[in-house]
């Protein structure tokens, strides 16, 4: 299997207003991601999960390193390429009552990415609209609501109706199942693991919850203060820890009934 996503001796840092360095929150990490697979990011709060899933989707700019997509730096694409891009990465973010704009219908929440990045019919998106509704477990009677009128579970459906309208290949999603009860989580997980099925995603899943983790991934990278410290499949991160930090992850992690 070809890797999809390449990350290289990547740095990235924040600055404060003045220019002075605040924080380097990835640290020299490098990692593939295969195509098709599952990859967790794991690691306590602060580690640079996020960081390093906004440098990805180019929130944020690294200060030094690279990241190839199929083969091709990201910060040196072409003008088809650089319009091609978001289409292909999208994100599942962890508060899907903030990720999601409370002012607009869903209608409009999931017509937006169309709007932007095609030049479909209106019969076109309205089909597309109506199928990935399918593929997320509702129905068309939910186009007229706004946001509020959801549950977090049914939110979080939402949310990821969206990032996956445009048929990308890689989905990022940082801590989809952490703002959800644990019976919802379950459910949520379970759609993503279909959907990654039906749709031949490739899936950069970030989680500070191993139990989680054991369930959704095919292999697992470990962050500890910005660095990637272990990385390897999933049986042997959780039946061989190498690294003490891996270790201690393990050991204080509690037990989810999935
Ligand atoms: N915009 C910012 N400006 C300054 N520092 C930041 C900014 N965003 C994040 N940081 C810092 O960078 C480090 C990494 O943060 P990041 O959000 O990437 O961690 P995380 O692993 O996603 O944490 P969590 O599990 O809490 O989501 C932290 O020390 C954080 O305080
Ligand atoms: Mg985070």
């Amino acid at each position: 299997m070809g890797n999809i996503l390449e990350i290289k001796n990547l740095t990235v840092e924040y600055f404060s207003g003045n220019n002075e360095k605040v924080i380097r929150a990835v640290d020299n990490v490098s990692f593939c991601i295969k195509s098709g697979e599952i990859y967790a990011l794991a690691g306590e709060s602060g580690c640079g999960k996020s960081t390093l899933s906004k440098a990805i989707t180019k929130l944020v700019f690294p200060s030094s390193g690279d990241i190839l997509f199929e083969g091709k730096s990201i910060f040196n694409q072409k003008k088809d390429q650089k319009k091609e891009y978001p289409k292909c990465v999208q994100m599942v973010f962890q508060n899907p009552y903030s990720s999601l704009n409370p002012k607009m219908k869903i209608n409009d929440i999931l017509k937006e990415p169309l709007d932007i990045n095609t030049s479909f019919s209106k019969i076109h998106k309205k089909a597309l609209i109506s199928n990935i509704l399918d593929d997320v477990g509702l129905t068309d009677s939910v186009l007229e609501l706004y946001p509020h009128e959801f549950s977090g579970g049914q939110r979080q459906r939402i949310a990821i109706a969206r990032a996956l309208i445009l048929q990308p290949k890689l989905l990022i999603a940082d801590e989809p199942v952490s703002a959800l009860d644990a019976s919802i989580q379950a459910q949520i997980i379970n759609l993503l693991k279909d959907l990654k099925e039906k749709m031949n995603l490739t899936i950069l899943f970030i989680s500070h919850d191993l139990n989680v983790i054991r369930y959704v991934a095919d292999r697992v990278g470990i962050m500890y203060f910005g660095k990637l410290v272990e990385e390897n499949n999933v049986s042997d991160i959780f039946n061989f820890p190498k690294e003490e930090y891996t270790k201690t992850l393990l050991h204080s992690s509690p037990k989810l009934a999935i």
